[in-house]
């Protein structure tokens, strides 16, 4: 049977075993999928002896996936965009490394809630890792604005200057969390501030109803950003659909099959 894991450090909390056995039932596909706990120094080592093991492929989770990204001898342009990898595929040439996380997030906006983000004015909160996975898939819906906030300005230029020539239209600009004015349709939490309970200080004014507020974190409770956002009208969202679907993404990178989603998520979401 094909091998698949998860690599990470924790890794304990991780979904993915659960999520991937139910796409492999519902397609039909022969695999096995589990946890591996790679230690901090020793995530090559820990991936050379999966493939020695015959492993097929893998997920990349937290805090392996720059790492991942350099020990690829090949990479797809989404990865290469995101300067991160969160899947990889082991082949007879070798490790090909592709990053699924901003495909996760625009399938969950687009497909699970409906939101269009063609035309939309978009406001992206961060610009780590997690925010420069989702710059490319954004742009390529061709929203009519994406502003890139973050508490280093600095960074978030940085992104904006790397993907200029790919804005497709867009207008694409970096300031600092206070400075955008206006409501925005869609605005995106992808900075680890919820994980201290912490709000990036965005002005009130870019919610309103309408605005679609997806914080990337998720949990039992909405994070304060989802609190935040709903108190000034916006529709919430947490990342736990992001996650099902880069899932869905890594699982069809994989088999060639894409996996329905919809009704997964409504069960991990009665589990929380
Ligand atoms: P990840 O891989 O989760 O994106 P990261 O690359 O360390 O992690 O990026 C964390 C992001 O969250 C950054 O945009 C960071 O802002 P800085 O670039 O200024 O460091 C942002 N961030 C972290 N803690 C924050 C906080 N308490 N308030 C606001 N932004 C925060």
């Amino acid at each position: 049977m094909d091998k698949y894991c998860v690599f990470g450090n924790p890794i304990g909390h991780s979904k993915s075993p659960d999520i991937h056995a139910a796409y492999a039932l519902q397609t039909g596909q022969q695999l096995t999928y589990e946890k591996r706990l790679a230690p901090l120094d020793g995530f090559p080592a820990a991936v050379r002896a999966f493939v020695a093991e015959g492993g097929k492929g893998a997920n990349v989770t937290v805090p392996f996936k720059l790492e991942a990204h350099k020990l690829c001898g090949a990479l797809t342009m989404r990865a290469q965009a995101a300067g991160a990898v969160n899947t990889l595929l082991f082949t007879d040439d070798g490790t090909i490394g592709d990053n699924t996380d901003g495909a996760g997030l625009v399938n969950d906006i687009v497909g699970n809630a409906g939101v269009p983000i063609t035309g939309k004015r978009v406001l992206l909160l961060g610009a780590g890792g997690a925010a420069r996975g989702a710059v490319l898939p954004l742009l390529e819906h061709h929203p009519s604005q994406l502003t890139i906030a973050n508490r280093t300005v600095a960074t978030a230029e940085a992104l904006v200057a790397q993907f200029a020539a790919l804005s497709g239209g867009a207008a694409l600009s970096a300031c600092g969390y206070e400075a955008p004015r206006g409501q925005y349709d869609i605005v995106i939490n992808a900075t680890s501030a919820s994980l201290q309970s912490d709000l990036p200080p965005v002005p009130a004014e870019v919610f309103g109803p309408g605005t679609l507020a997806l914080d990337m974190m998720y949990g039992k409770e909405p994070t304060v950003f989802m609190q935040f956002a709903a108190d000034h009208g916006a529709i919430v969202r947490d990342g736990l659909g992001m996650l099902v679907e880069q899932a869905a993404e890594a699982f069809m990178a994989w088999r060639g099959v894409r996996p329905q989603t919809t009704e997964l998520l409504a069960q991990l979401r009665s589990k929380l």
